[in-house]
């Protein structure tokens, strides 16, 4: 140990759990940086909360080990969205973790001395989180997702830098279905909510934002599509969150394996639509679909200082033994929720928002009307 750093006097854990979101890695730098002005150990799980059970790794985090890692994308703890712990098991259902399980956590977390075990993680993990903390692991929650659907958070990380790679993604889309007189249908994440899409819609000045809140009909896509060619507009971009349902109500979904347990993977909107646009207006359309991409990467300024802010409020929550709690950004500042207020249901997108009537305004078609 160098001899600026003073003697370990209490051991934490943190861990990174389900999907990754560009700024975890700040996260935990925030955690072990701050830990180590205290003079705290900081052990890193790895893949997830599987790190936790008996079969699983740790490894220590020092200031040396995590240097250089606030602008990297994915996670050097490593992360399973799908593992023994899995139980979300639908949109804003879950289901109870074995016992047993539960238990071995546990003792992992005793065996170890642990004063505070940091959780990162969305919805899913969270919801993990809370179960662990009921079972007398002392947790503290920290939000991710790129989705931005927790309640009790304005936002999590994770988030603006998906919205910034899916409207870079729009400004390069537009010269060339503009050059081809194409539709250009570009499939975002974001599972059940419509944040992605909007917002990267607006800034990227789409033509037809889809998303899972606002019901729509493919005669209001077409009607835009025609009202853009009767200006002379003769292509059109059309952003489909990956979780905007079908006219017929149905979720477009990728099969998943038999017996998986786990949310449905939600994906195939974009090519969908673009063939039944081909089919039905007979106009030269293409799908993109943005996927991971959105995912990996490095994290914004902005999600790289909210992560880091995460991080140390994690760190604070610990010292003030506030368990069972949540760091949450309500602006200007990072406060703190029970974990439960932000998995209780998902935060969508509200339909007669400011953002809606924005869009609205500036003449984007939701399909609808
Ligand atoms: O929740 C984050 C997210 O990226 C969603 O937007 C998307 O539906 C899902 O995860 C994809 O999950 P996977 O990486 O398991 O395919």
């Amino acid at each position: 140990m160098p001899a600026s750093e003073p003697a370990t006097t209490s051991r934490i854990g943190v861990l990174t759990g389900g999907g990754d979101a560009p700024g975890l890695n700040a996260v935990i730098r925030g955690v072990v940086k701050s830990a180590s002005q205290l003079g705290w150990e900081v052990l890193g799980f790895e893949r997830g909360f599987e790190g936790l059970l008996p079969a699983g790794t740790h490894r220590i985090l020092t200031n040396d080990n995590t240097r250089g890692i606030l602008h990297l994308g994915g996670t050097i703890l490593g992360t399973v969205n799908r593992g023994t712990f899995a139980s979300k098991v639908g949109e804003g259902e879950s289901r109870p973790i074995d016992p047993a399980t539960l238990a071995a956590a546990r003792d992992t977390c005793e065996q170890l001395g642990l004063r505070g075990l940091v959780c990162i993680g969305g919805d899913g993990s969270l919801t993990i989180a809370q179960q662990l903390c009921e079972t007398g692991i002392p947790v503290v929650g920290v939000p991710k997702t790129i989705d931005n659907d927790l309640e009790a958070t304005l936002m999590t990380f994770g988030f603006d830098s998906a919205v910034a790679f899916a409207t870079e993604a729009l400004d390069r889309l537009h010269p060339t279905a503009a050059a081809h007189e194409r539709v250009m249908v570009v499939e975002v994440m974001g599972r059940h909510a419509g944040w992605i899409a909007l917002h990267a819609g607006i800034a990227g000045g789409a033509d037809v934002i889809l998303i899972p809140e606002i019901s729509w009909t493919m005669e209001g896509v077409l009607r835009k599509i025609q009202q853009r060619e009767a200006i002379g507009r003769r292509f059109s971009i059309i952003v489909a969150a990956e979780g905007a349902r079908w006219p017929t109500g149905s979720l477009i979904a990728k099969a998943t394996g038999e017996g998986e347990i786990g949310e449905v993977r939600l994906g195939g909107i974009g090519q969908q639509l673009a063939q039944e646009i081909q089919r039905l207006a007979d106009r030269e359309s293409r799908a993109v679909v943005l996927g991971h991409l959105q995912r990996g990467g490095g994290p914004t300024t902005f999600d790289r200082l909210l992560a880091t802010r995460f991080g140390v409020n994690a760190v604070r929550l610990i010292v003030e033994g506030r368990f069972g709690r949540m760091v949450s950004y309500q602006p200007p500042d990072i406060l703190d929720v029970p974990i439960t207020q932000a998995v209780h249901k998902l935060r969508t997108v509200p339909p007669n928002g400011d953002l809606v009537r924005t869009a609205r305004s500036l003449g984007i078609s939701f399909g609808d009307g």
